[in-house]
């Protein structure tokens, strides 16, 4: 595994759904160690994207590559140890219902953490708990959750295995404002302290200059913007002034710094 590779390169990645083409020559490196966001109207192919990326859709041509390992044709068994170091929140948050939400959150810890104990397990999820704000509601039935606590505990369960790669599909989507400021602090810090690196796909357009250190916009199947926070939100590409509008407060340009940007082939 090429460990001097980013977390994940997608080199022209094509991919149609019948007559439908979704992504249409996709190339993109992310940085390690940064929050990439992927931005893009509805229906662009951003969740389909991510979906490549955790090697649950594959592309029709082109490679997708994370941790040095192409997802596609790669086997079973080190698909699975890549899935390991990774951790990902679905848009529809994808709970088990027969589960509680703390059992939830705690499948991922058992499934590839068997080394740990039931009370240390225990112990790690009441602390997701805390850090996504619902302490003490391991036993809650998930039928009983709304859905921004739905979101959280998804996001816990994203968390819990301390992966180096976190993949959020639309992490403040349905959460009030407070909540959504929350998750926001909430990745900024564990990118700070963990070095974890995030590929966030949103439509939260304040959240997104926020927390990113990259952008990407995808539309119709291929990329049209990419490269540093500040470089994608003072683009006078058309479609990009369209898509971030007109209201975007542009962030301190001394914020950024001199981040990489990342490779587009
Ligand atoms: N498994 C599938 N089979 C057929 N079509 C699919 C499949 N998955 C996605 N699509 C289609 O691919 C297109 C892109 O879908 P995708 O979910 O990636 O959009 P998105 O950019 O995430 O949109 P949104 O912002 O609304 O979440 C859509 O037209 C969708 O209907
Ligand atoms: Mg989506």
């Amino acid at each position: 595994m090429d460990e001097l590779e980013p977390p994940i390169r997608l080199v022209d990645v094509h991919k149609s759904f019948g007559s439908l083409t979704v992504l249409d020559g996709v190339s993109l490196d992310i940085p390690r160690g940064r929050t990439t966001a992927i931005i893009g109207p509805s229906g662009t192919g951003k969740s389909v994207m991510l979906k490549h990326i955790v090697g649950l859709i594959r592309p029709d041509r082109g490679e997708v590559r994370v941790f040095g390992t192409d997802m596609a044709s790669a086997p079973e068994s080190k698909v699975y140890e890549v899935r390991k170091r990774l951790g990902m929140l679905f848009q529809d948050g994808a709970l088990f219902d027969s589960l509680s939400a703390g059992e939830n959150i705690e499948f991922p810890l058992q499934r590839h953490h068997p080394e740990l104990s039931a009370s240390e397990r225990r112990d790690r999820v009441e602390e997701a708990l805390q850090m996504v704000e619902l302490p003490g509601l391991y036993d809650r039935p998930t039928p009983a959750l709304s859905g921004g606590q739905r979101k959280r505990v998804g996001l816990a369960r994203a968390i819990i295995t301390r992966p180096e790669l976190v993949l959020f599909d639309e992490p403040n989507s349905g959460l009030d404002p407070i909540t959504s400021d929350a998750i926001d602090a909430l990745i900024g810090h564990l990118k700070e302290t963990l070095g974890v690196t995030f590929l966030v796909i949103t439509h939260d357009i304040v959240g997104t200059v926020n927390v990113a250190d990259h952008i990407a916009m995808l539309y119709q199947g291929k990329l049209v913007a990419w490269g540093t926070r500040d470089e994608v939100t003072r683009s006078d590409h058309p479609i990009v002034r369209r898509f971030l509008g007109r209201n975007l407060i542009l962030p301190d340009p001394g914020s950024a710094g001199s981040a990489v940007l990342p490779r587009i082939g």
